[in-house]
């Protein structure tokens, strides 16, 4: 069985928490898109994990893939590895060679574009994602597979850095140092190579899942982000470069649609919406100086700001280095008509509901406005999504309850307005709820359906 877990709105949705989940009954946990530029948490045995490339199912004994599609930071993959072996772990690790690898010089030129952006900067992670897509697309990337075999690594770099180097000197004046040298970058680049062999974790991705999946095992897709930050259906260029979306997960692992399709695809929903960063955002509640554009925070107060409060603090929606907050809204029901189409869901986790209990009414939108014609999903452009007007349903609110006890109870526990929510939500999109997260915990969790089973 294959399940795939995809993001259905910006990132953030809650991903790590369904893959901890449903992760208990697969034996192999398969990225297939992204790199160092996600963040997630795993709770075991109380333990803290905090993981940004290793799939988080290495942390139980799963065999933990980076698929083909990813982009690869050897130094932070080691350090992950290292330091989960230091806490008596010992993750199972593979990595395709088909996957591209992110070079110090991605970094530096990721940092280097967003301060030149300025307007259009999409407020990236500086983690040099962009740029070593950037690179694969170009056909000058350097893959896992070169760094295991030291005369086509040289040649790459030989090819490859000189230009590098220009960009950054030439175009962007920035004095560059080792992270532009071909001799360090080969010495160091090798030795990953090296351990990555000795280590037996290369792999070729798509025949290796196969061949787990032919053994009858059972296999986990794990999206990073989410769909409205996919890079052919999100809110481009305010986007990450891979496709988190479903067909990013036959691309980037290997496997055929048909293969894949067999299996359930399973959209990750918030049951708010939360953001970083600039741009439109229809159902925002309030604003924050600095990202909500137009916003004026002398103007801004009254009902909306104090509601944008509570959902922050009971959402705990604030920058976890910054501190600073984040953007909240109420759910963007033709964003999540737009995800659910372009992965074609089968299950629905929903999670955080816990965070809008309290609140006298809970709104939705339903729907857009723009230049008078009514939209339901997402339109192509984000400017075009900028001119949207959401058009709001409103829902009696839900009160605050035990949630450990309503998750051991099970869905008909929830309280009733909750559940109509939900319904509402089940059949706007057509698809099933499988879950419902009503706290940070595992166990906190109400599961109706295990696509495992
Ligand atoms: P990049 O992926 O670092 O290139 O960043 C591109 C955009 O994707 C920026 O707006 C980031 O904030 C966003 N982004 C990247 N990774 C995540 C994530 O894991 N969660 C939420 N947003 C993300």
């Amino acid at each position: 069985m294959i399940v795939t877990i995809v993001g259905s709105q910006l990132g953030d949705e809650g991903k790590g928490g369904v893959v901890d989940l449903y992760g208990d009954a697969a034996d192999v946990v398969v990225r297939y898109q992204g790199g160092d530029n996600a963040g997630h948490t795993v709770v075991s045995d109380g333990e803290k994990y905090k993981l940004s490339l290793v799939p988080s199912g290495a942390v139980r004994d799963k065999v933990g893939v980076l698929g083909n599609g990813c982009v690869v930071n050897p130094e932070t993959l080691f350090s992950e590895i290292d330091a989960l072996r230091e806490r008596g772990l010992e993750p199972d690790v593979r990595v395709a060679e088909r996957a591209h690898v992110i070079l110090p010089y991605h970094r530096v030129l990721d940092g280097i574009e967003e301060d030149e952006k300025d307007d259009l900067a999409a407020g990236t992670t500086k983690r040099g994602i962009g740029p070593t897509y950037e690179d694969k697309a170009g056909r000058r990337g350097i893959r896992i597979g070169d760094l295991l075999d030291p005369d086509t690594l040289r040649e790459r770099l030989e090819y490859v850095v000189p230009q590098k180097r220009a960009l950054a000197e030439d175009v962007f004046g920035v004095e560059t140092g080792e992270e532009f040298d071909v001799e360090h970058l080969y010495e160091t680049y090798r030795e990953y190579g090296e351990r990555i062999a000795d280590e037996g974790m290369a792999v070729d991705c798509g025949t290796y899942l196969q061949e787990r999946i032919d053994a009858g095992d059972n296999v986990m897709l794990e999206g990073a982000q989410g769909t409205s930050i996919d890079i052919d259906h999100g809110i481009y260029p305010y986007v990450t470069s891979s496709n988190p979306t479903a067909g990013g997960a036959c691309v980037g692992s290997g496997l055929g649609p048909t293969v894949v399709g067999q299996g359930e695809v399973i959209g990750i929903v918030k049951a708010y919406l939360s953001r970083v960063g600039t741009g439109p955002l229809p159902t925002e509640l309030g604003g924050v100086e600095g990202q909500t554009p137009g916003y004026d925070s002398e103007a801004a107060e009254g009902e909306e700001e104090a509601l944008a409060t509570y959902i922050r603090d009971e959402g705990g929606e604030y920058g976890t280095v910054t501190g600073r907050p984040r953007r909240v809204g109420w759910l963007d029901i033709p964003m999540l008509r737009h995800a659910a189409r372009a992965s074609g869901f089968t299950g629905l986790v929903v999670n955080h509901l816990d965070v809008l209990a309290g609140l006298d009414e809970v709104n939705v939108g339903h729907a857009y406005e723009r230049e008078g014609e009514e939209l339901l999903t997402m339109p192509p452009t984000t400017e075009q999504w900028g001119e949207c007007e959401a058009t709001f349903r409103t829902f009696d609110g839900w009160p605050e309850v035990d949630w450990a006890e309503v998750a051991a109870e099970g869905y008909e526990a929830l309280p009733e307005n909750a559940r109509t929510y939900l319904e509402y939500l089940e059949a706007e999109l057509d698809v099933p709820v499988y879950a419902v997260g009503v706290g940070p915990g595992r166990e906190e969790t109400v599961v109706v359906e295990d696509p495992f089973e």
